[in-house]
């Protein structure tokens, strides 16, 4: 009874407490998959259950494309969300136009600095203080595979060279099935592009090439061999690609239509959320070349420059709750990512979670750590969207040969500068 009257009061006080300083912030995000959505929710439950509102401002398209295009109109007419999920290089730019507030207060008090990897943190810092919140890393090297439908196929197991690949596919197309899943958008183009070329190149070829941007390693052989090697897997996909969603593609994979998918680990979400394990339901191994390589994506959540206490209080409670290791471990499980806080155990996550952090901690010693392009991790906003236009142009125009792709890589980045 004692417990109940104690128990009765603490809640109390919480809520006192809550509503002194409660306030809702508006959140943009493009988590609005299955799995995402799970994921998702998950961070609005916990904020609200701390007294505060979460008004959903989500915006579908993946990787967040629309989202930034609708996160612009909003800041340009003087009227931008609390909180936006924004990524890499893109934190710095929102931050030098004024447009964000600083969290510091949080990092201090829960110790930031000494349990996010410091290459991670250094993107949610503005002139050394943080506007944004990390919540996740999520590796893009990944292959979905539908082991049902490689063993129909006479597949033994997902492929590791790329003419092992390309053999696999012609097995799996004269099986009735689709190679390779995927989705015509320039985002998911890039997404496949770049794992092709890191596991061709390597991690220090593919640092000159899509971090430096060096005109030398985009005009290399080893670029022209990438190219022609990603054009080449056309052909393994079906003929209803353009504009579809990569969820969509996902779900292809799921309900046994195609073989594979090439996807950053959110497409894990979706198998999660089907309820499918992987060893047994679906596989998830690394593409060709790429076993001891980690393309990494963070998502984090940037924190607009408020007036309103209520709402800073908010900001900074939402950020704490990101980093909590309970949440960290709840979200990043749902989502397909791993922790962002490299303290956080793994015990409870899945084979996939395991064998990308194994990846991450490989890569990290051995070189083959890198920053996605095609997901914000690498180059700026116009850099990207001119490496974007390139890759497409070039994927779906079956006249372009790979030497001219890559001379308008060079011509295109440098236009973008
Ligand atoms: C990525 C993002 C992920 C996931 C994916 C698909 O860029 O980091 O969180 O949402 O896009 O939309």
């Amino acid at each position: 009874m004692k417990t109940i009257h104690a128990l009765a009061a603490g809640a109390l006080l919480v809520t006192a407490v809550g509503q002194a300083q409660a306030a809702q912030i508006e959140v943009l995000h493009w988590w609005t998959s299955g799995g995402e959505a799970k994921a998702a929710n998950l961070l609005k439950e916990k904020l609200e259950a701390k007294g505060h509102t979460w008004k959903d401002f989500a915006v579908a398209g993946g990787a967040g494309d629309s989202a930034m295009t609708v996160l612009k109109s909003r800041a340009i007419s003087g009227n931008p969300p609390a909180v936006a999920q924004i990524k890499g290089p893109l934190i710095q730019e929102w931050g030098e136009m004024g447009f964000l507030g600083n969290i510091d207060k949080a990092a201090e008090a829960d110790g930031w600095d000494d349990f996010l990897p410091q290459e991670i943190a250094a993107y949610d810092k503005v002139d050394g203080h943080y506007a944004a919140v990390p919540v996740n890393i999520h590796r893009i090297n990944w292959i979905w595979a539908n082991p049902e439908v490689l063993k129909a196929s006479g597949v033994e197991e997902v492929p590791q060279t790329w003419d092992a690949f390309f053999e696999a596919a012609d097995k799996i197309r004269e099986a009735g099935y689709i190679p390779l899943a995927h989705g015509g958008q320039p985002w998911q183009d890039a997404t496949v592009f770049e794992v092709v070329m890191m596991g061709i190149g390597g991690g220090d070829f593919y640092r000159k090439a899509f971090v430096e941007l060096d005109p030398e390693a985009l005009t290399s052989d080893t670029m022209i061999e990438s190219l022609e090697t990603f054009k080449k897997l056309r052909g393994t996909m079906d003929d209803n690609i353009a504009g579809r969603d990569w969820n969509i593609a996902t779900s292809m994979v799921i309900n046994g239509k195609a073989a594979m998918q090439i996807m950053g680990d959110w497409a894990k979400g979706e198998f999660t959320a089907a309820g499918m394990t992987p060893g047994e339901d679906y596989e998830c191994v690394a593409p060709p070349m790429t076993e001891h390589m980690f393309s990494y994506n963070t998502d984090s959540l940037a924190m607009f420059d408020v007036d309103d206490a209520g709402q800073q209080q908010a900001q900074l409670d939402l950020a704490s709750l990101v980093l909590s290791p309970d949440f960290q471990a709840s979200f990043n499980q749902a989502k397909g990512s791993i922790p962002v806080r490299l303290d956080v155990p793994l015990d409870d996550f899945d084979a996939c979670a395991k064998a990308s952090r194994e990846a991450f901690d490989v890569a990290m010693d051995e070189g083959g750590l890198v920053p996605s392009l095609a997901h914000g991790m690498a180059v700026s906003d116009s850099q990207q969207g001119a490496v974007f236009d390139v890759i497409t142009n070039f994927f779906n125009d079956p006249d372009m040969t790979a030497e001219t792709a890559a001379e308008r890589l060079v011509s295109a980045v440098r236009a973008a500068e």
